[in-house]
């Protein structure tokens, strides 16, 4: 299902989707008076032939002037009334449904979403229960960028520094809906994508207690490609960290339970043996501005860490 605000699957998402069709329907009104008026001077008033004299020169008309003032203020009152209300409401998520509080911190160019009370630390998918309501915290590790799932939610920026902004959104039903960093941030913005896993709570529950469990303890080839990873000469384990290993780098994804994700190089790619293999080979020529080098890996290596990655459940 493509990214369309007009196909909401939550509740904020509805709530602005029918803030716009208000305003939408009555600027049509507006469009239509006005440019029906313009029409109707043009032809009324136009010249014709055998008109030598100079038009009726008029200035001023007060009961119109009133009219056009107070029609715009009214117009506007009634966007501002439930303009108001729903910024309000969006402010914070409303009782009545359990809250799921998510930490997102935007980076160039992929997402980390943290579950602070769940004790998950995940990149690029994040997965919440339907039948809650998601209180997002969000942050940026370098520059702006903006969190958007236009089937869910509104736009919110990320900023660097101790600045953090907040939003809620919940889904209705299970599901996949795409989301896109919506503030342009350098040359892969974009494909700075995620994806928001709707689940049951029973589903959502079973994807939270793989999450806590500790890294696929690796065999035979995928043992070689555990230790590639942590090996000074490949570098894996400066920026990745994989738990229970020596791999603890912060700067790209957490990769403990890489391969229970469906995608990677944030959303860009369905998660395949091919697929990994090429983003290894070199992962500029496919995500510009990657901040993840080619690393020089020899095709025996890429088989060895594909291997490693898709044992990594
Ligand atoms: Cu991040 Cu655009």
């Amino acid at each position: 299902m493509p990214q369309n605000t007009l196909a909401p699957a939550g509740e904020v998402a509805r709530d602005i989707l029918s803030l716009f069709r208000l305003i939408f329907w009555m600027a049509v009104v507006v469009f239509v008076v006005v440019q029906g008026l313009l029409v109707y001077a043009i032809f009324r008033f136009r010249r014709k032939p055998g008109d030598t004299a100079m038009p009726a020169q008029v200035h001023g008309n007060t009961p119109l002037e009133v009219a056009w003032t107070i029609a715009p203020a009214v117009i506007l009152a009634v966007i501002a009334v439930p303009t108001i209300g729903t910024i309000g409401k969006l402010a914070e998520p409303p009782d009545g449904k359990p809250v799921v509080q998510v930490s997102v911190t935007g980076h160039q160019w992929w997402w980390e979403f943290q579950l602070p009370e769940l004790g998950v630390l995940t990149a690029n998918e994040l997965h919440i229960p339907v039948g809650s309501r998601v209180n997002a915290t969000l942050k940026s590790a370098d520059i702006i960028h903006s969190f958007w799932v236009p089937r869910l939610s509104g736009k919110s920026d990320l900023f660097p520094g101790s600045r953090t902004t907040s939003r809620w959104f919940d889904a209705d039903q299970p599901g996949e809906y795409q989301g896109q960093c919506a503030e342009f941030c350098g040359a892969s913005h974009a494909h700075m994508k995620f994806r928001v896993i709707a689940q049951t709570q029973a589903d959502f529950d079973a994807w939270v207690r793989a999450q806590k469990a500790p890294a696929a303890t690796p065999t035979g080839r995928a043992a070689d490609g555990a230790a590639l990873f942590t090996n000074p000469s490949k570098l894996c384990y400066t920026c990745h960290t994989i738990d229970g290993t020596t791999a603890q780098g912060k700067v790209g994804p957490n990769l403990t339970h890489f391969a229970s994700r469906g995608t990677l190089a944030a959303g860009l790619f369905e998660r395949t043996d091919e697929n990994i293999a090429t983003w290894l080979r070199d992962p500029l020529a496919v995500k510009p501005g990657s901040k993840m080098p080619n690393l020089g890996l020899s095709d025996t290596d890429i088989q060895t860490l594909v291997t490693y990655l898709q044992a990594l459940k």
